[in-house]
Formats: structure tokens, C-alpha cells, sequence
């Protein structure tokens, strides 16, 4: 298929590009590089052993994505642009609403305009809310989310919904991300996270590489084994994946689908300090802090959803999370500067 990847630059669009590619499929990628750097994708391209055709385009940019239309055709769009920084959002809602929503809804109408009515949308398992169930199914009611970034998640999931009511020729792929870590094997792109990272494993790998000096763990007294936070952590290559076989739903004409993409396995903070020191020899100094505001107890997926109706699995392990993101840290300590 043609595939246009939004944000293709960034974390996870930029490993999506990479699984694309290989399972043959043809992408051009749109980027305004506000969080990531076209030395992201020489860097695929080196992967893959093909240029990746690149706009530096704001989704928001009408003019732009005209342009960029007019010059391709495609079958899909595969949606990761825009901004995803929790407590920055709390700070400038506005900057999120406009860049997020706003972006989204040029980037639909210029699509339906050009017949493009399939797309794959980013979404998160912060519209869980604090969840009803563990492990948590699709079928979870949303939850209230608790500043603008999880916002913007939940009303895109609702606007695109909403979009495929009235035209029933769109087809809406709802992916719900649990914790993406981990990196490329060949340690070339990671997470690239701009000041100090606010979530788990880059911080721990900026500890491991010297550049921090111990991590905080948010507080201990949770209702969790080992009082510390449960997640769902998964392989950016397995997220990568799974949009590759998302792809199979949009074919089919599914209509609107959403799918939980995590392991399914819930590990706490302490479990994931212990897994990266014995993955990679390195000793994680912390101390235990208070609990971060807006933070859950426990947070896993039951994937079977798409294990059944995709055939998609995570395959990579906690072991192998831990090691490919050292890998890629270590040998790139100031990220994509060569
Ligand atoms: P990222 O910041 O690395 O990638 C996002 C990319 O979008 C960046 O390259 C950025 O430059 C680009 N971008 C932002 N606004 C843009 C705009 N207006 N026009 C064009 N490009 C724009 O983030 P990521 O971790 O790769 O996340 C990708 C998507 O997945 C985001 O929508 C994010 O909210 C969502 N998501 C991420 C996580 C996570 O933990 N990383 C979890 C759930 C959902
Ligand atoms: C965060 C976002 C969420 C987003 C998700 C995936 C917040 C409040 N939520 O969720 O919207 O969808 O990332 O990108 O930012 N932790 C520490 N010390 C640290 C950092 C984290 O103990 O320095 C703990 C947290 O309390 C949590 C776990 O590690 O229990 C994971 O945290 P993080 O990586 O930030 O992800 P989430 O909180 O799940």
C-alpha cells in the first residue's frame, strides 16, 4: 500500500517506517521535526537500504499537505504527529489543543478531500482513565483523563468516531499504545526525549549512561506487589508491528476498530530497575519519592483483541526492552547528534 506516516520522524513513527518498508509497503513520511530530527530518518534509510521520501510539513498546514497530496497517492494514513509531553500539556493546553486537534482535523479534511478515507490513529491508554478493569480490554469504559494531552487522545478517538458515522467510507484504526521502550537492534534510533525525560526508561538509561544521577521511583505505597507502579511495557519494534498489521483491518473495511496494543504483562518500577541492571550489568541508583500527580496504581492490557482478529503478538521480552534501549543509549548519549 501507500502509506503517508505523520510525525514519521519521530520515536515510534520513525520504527514504524523501518517494519513498513520491509513488509513492502511504499511511504512517504510529513514532519514538522518539533520533537525529532531528519537524522532520524537517514538513519532508517540506512536500515532499510532506501531513501525515505521526506516533507518537513506542519499538519496544520493546509497549504502543505495540499502539496503534498497533489504530488502522491495514498491508500492510508498511519498518524503519529503531534505533541505527546504530559506535563507540558498541563502548562500550554492551548499549544496541545491547536497543534493536536486542530492538526488532525486539516490533516482529515485534506485526505477526504483527495479520497484518502483510511487512517490509523496514535491513540493511548491514558484514555483508560484510572481503569475500570485489569487487565484491560477494549471494551474498558474511557475514564476521565487528567490534563489536556490524554484530552486530546480521548476527543480525536471521538472526532475520527464520529467522522466514519457520517461517511462510512472511512475506515478508523483506534490504537491504544501502552509504554513503548526499547529501540531499533541495530542501536541507530531510539527515544530522543528533549531536557529530562519525564518517563520511566529514558530516565533510567540517562542514569546508566552517567547524565543523571539516580532516579526518583513515585512513591511506594501503591496497592501494587512491591508498592511501586504497574505497567504494560512493550518493544517499539512489536508497536511497529502492530501497525503493520493494522493495515489488515483497514483492508477489510473494518469500519471503525480499536485495539490495546501491550504484552498483556504488568511490571512495576522496581521490576524494571532490576530487569535493566541484570540485562545490562548497570547499577540504577534510586530513592523512593512521592507519588507523581495524576499517576495510577496499575495499568495492563488484555490483548487478545488483537492477537484474534490480527494475528499480532508482542514477541520481544522484558529482557530484550531493557537491553535495546541501553544499546541504543550508550552508543548514542547525545541522541542524534553525530
Ligand atoms: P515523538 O514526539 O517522538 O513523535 C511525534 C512526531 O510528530 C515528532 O517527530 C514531531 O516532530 C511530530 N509532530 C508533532 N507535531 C507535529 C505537527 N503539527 N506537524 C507535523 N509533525 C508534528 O513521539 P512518539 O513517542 O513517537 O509518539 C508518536 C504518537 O504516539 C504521538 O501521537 C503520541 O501522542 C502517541 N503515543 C505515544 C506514546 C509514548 O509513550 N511514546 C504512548 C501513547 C501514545
Ligand atoms: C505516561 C503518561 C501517559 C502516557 C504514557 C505513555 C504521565 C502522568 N502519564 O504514563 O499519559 O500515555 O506515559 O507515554 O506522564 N516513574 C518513576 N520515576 C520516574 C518516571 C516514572 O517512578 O522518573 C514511574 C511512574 O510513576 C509510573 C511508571 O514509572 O509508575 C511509568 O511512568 P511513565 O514512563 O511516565 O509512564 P506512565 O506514567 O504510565
Amino acid at each position: 500500500m501507500n502509506i503517508l506516516v505523520t510525525g514519521g520522524a519521530g520515536y515510534i513513527g520513525s520504527h514504524t517506517v523501518i517494519e513498513l518498508v520491509l513488509a513492502g509497503h511504499n511511504v512517504v513520511v510529513i514532519d514538522n521535526l518539533v520533537n525529532s530530527s531528519k537524522a532520524s530518518l537517514k538513519r532508517v534509510a540506512k536500515i532499510v537500504g532506501c531513501e525515505i521520501p521526506f516533507y518537513q510539513v506542519d499538519i496544520r498546514d493546509r497549504e502543505g499537505l495540499e502539496k503534498v497530496f497533489a504530488e502522491n497517492k495514498f491508500d492510508c494514513c498511519i498518524h503519529f504527529a503531534g505533541l505527546k509531553a504530559v506535563g507540558e500539556s498541563v502548562r500550554l493546553p492551548w499549544e496541545y489543543y491547536d497543534n493536536n486537534i486542530n492538526g488532525t482535523l486539516v490533516l482529515v479534511d485534506v485526505m477526504r478531500k483527495h479520497g484518502c478515507k483510511n487512517i490509523i490513529f496514535s491513540s493511548s491508554a491514558t484514555v483508560y482513565g484510572n481503569p475500570a478493569m485489569i487487565p484491560i480490554t477494549e471494551q474498558c469504559p474511557k475514564g476521565q483523563c487528567t490534563n489536556p494531552y490524554g484530552q486530546t487522545k480521548s476527543m480525536l478517538e471521538q472526532i475520527l468516531t464520529d467522522l466514519q458515522v457520517a461517511d462510512p467510507e472511512w475506515n478508523v484504526v483506534l490504537l491504544r499504545y501502552f509504554n513503548p521502550i526499547g529501540a531499533h537492534k541495530s542501536g541507530t534510533i531510539g527515544e530522543n526525549p528533549n531536557g529530562i525525560p519525564n518517563n520511566l526508561m529514558p530516565y533510567i538509561t540517562q542514569v546508566a549512561v552517567g547524565k543523571l544521577k539516580q532516579l526518583t521511583v513515585f512513591g511506594d505505597d501503591y496497592d501494587t506487589p512491591d508498592g511501586t507502579g504497574v505497567r504494560d511495557y512493550i518493544h517499539v519494534v512489536d508497536l511497529a508491528n502492530g501497525h503493520v498489521k493494522a493495515l489488515q483491518a483497514i483492508e477489510a473495511k473494518c469500519g471503525v476498530e480499536i485495539y490495546n496494543l501491550g504484552t498483556g504483562k504488568g511490571y512495576s518500577v522496581l521490576d524494571i530497575v532490576k530487569a535493566f541492571e541484570k540485562a545490562n550489568g548497570v547499577k540504577i541508583p534510586y530513592v523512593i519519592g512521592p507519588r507523581r500527580a495524576g499517576d495510577i496504581a496499575t495499568c495492563y492490557s488484555d490483548p487478545t483483541k488483537a492477537k484474534e482478529k490480527l494475528g499480532w503478538v508482542a514477541q520481544y521480552d522484558l529482557e530484550d526492552m531493557c537491553a535495546d534501549s541501553w544499546n541504543w543509549q550508550k552508543n548514542n548519549p547525545n541522541g542524534f547528534e553525530d
